[in-house]
């Protein structure tokens, strides 16, 4: 797929949309066939190798999730006792490319974080609290927050907007939307057609699969 196109996957609950985006995300092996990443290259490097995840060890997949795949996924699996904007900045740290001192890349990526943060209108007082007691969309924000706060190569997004009222869902596309056009490739899963037709540039259906080994 192209730089900034979106791909939805459809298909009826159970036929394995959120299994392909495990499989593109490193999450699950692959029997046959290929996806090739195609990485992008840092400020003054080299472009990286194209990655084909089907094969990927996980070292490779380890570094791939911090600068070139993101996931969100159906449910949030909150880290226990780290407060929200250190999960969004915790993954914007991780990703610096080594330029600037430590210091200064952490407090750049508490700024990201908390720029993202305020985007996604996260109330200000659960910043510095762990998301275990926030609601649903409270989590599924701070969970969209850590994925758009690097900007990927390749983003997996599981349902994002399923917990979400009118308002952040309009946010979230707006987001979605500002990282498409900066080349970041989506492949979603949406149940909600208004959010699929607002993204999507092209759907795939998911079809029958003839090997299912159970029920
Ligand atoms: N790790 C696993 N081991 C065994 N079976 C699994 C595993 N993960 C998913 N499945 C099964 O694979 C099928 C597809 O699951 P998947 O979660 O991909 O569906 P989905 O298309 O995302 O459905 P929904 O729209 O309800 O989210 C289901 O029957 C599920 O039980
Ligand atoms: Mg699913």
């Amino acid at each position: 797929m192209h730089a900034g196109e979106c791909v939805a996957l459809v298909g009826p609950s159970g036929r394995g949309k959120s299994t392909l985006l495990r499989c593109l995300y490193g999450s699950y092996g692959i029997d046959s066939g290929h996806a090739w990443l195609r990485p992008r290259a840092g400020v003054g490097e080299a472009a990286p190798p194209a990655v084909d995840l089907a094969q990927a060890h996980a070292h490779e997949v380890i570094e791939l999730r911090r600068r070139a795949l993101a996931h969100v996924s159906q449910f949030l699996r909150v880290v226990p006792r780290v407060p929200a904007l250190d999960i969004v900045a915790e993954r914007a740290w991780q990703a610096a490319d080594g330029s600037l001192e430590r210091e200064a890349a952490r407090e750049q990526a508490r700024a990201a974080a908390a720029d993202l943060l305020q985007a996604l209108n996260l109330p200000r007082p659960l910043w510095s609290l762990p998301p275990a007691t926030f609601s649903g969309g409270e989590q599924q924000r701070v969970n969209i927050a850590r994925a758009l706060v690097v900007p990927s190569r390749l983003l997996l997004l599981d349902e994002p907007t399923a917990s979400l009222d009118a308002g952040n869902r309009r946010t979230v596309i707006d987001l979605i939307r500002r990282v498409m056009a900066a080349g970041t490739s989506v492949v979603g899963i949406f149940h909600d057609e208004e959010v699929r037709d607002a993204l999507a540039t092209r759907q795939v259906q998911l079809g029958e699969t003839a090997d299912r080994t159970h029920a």
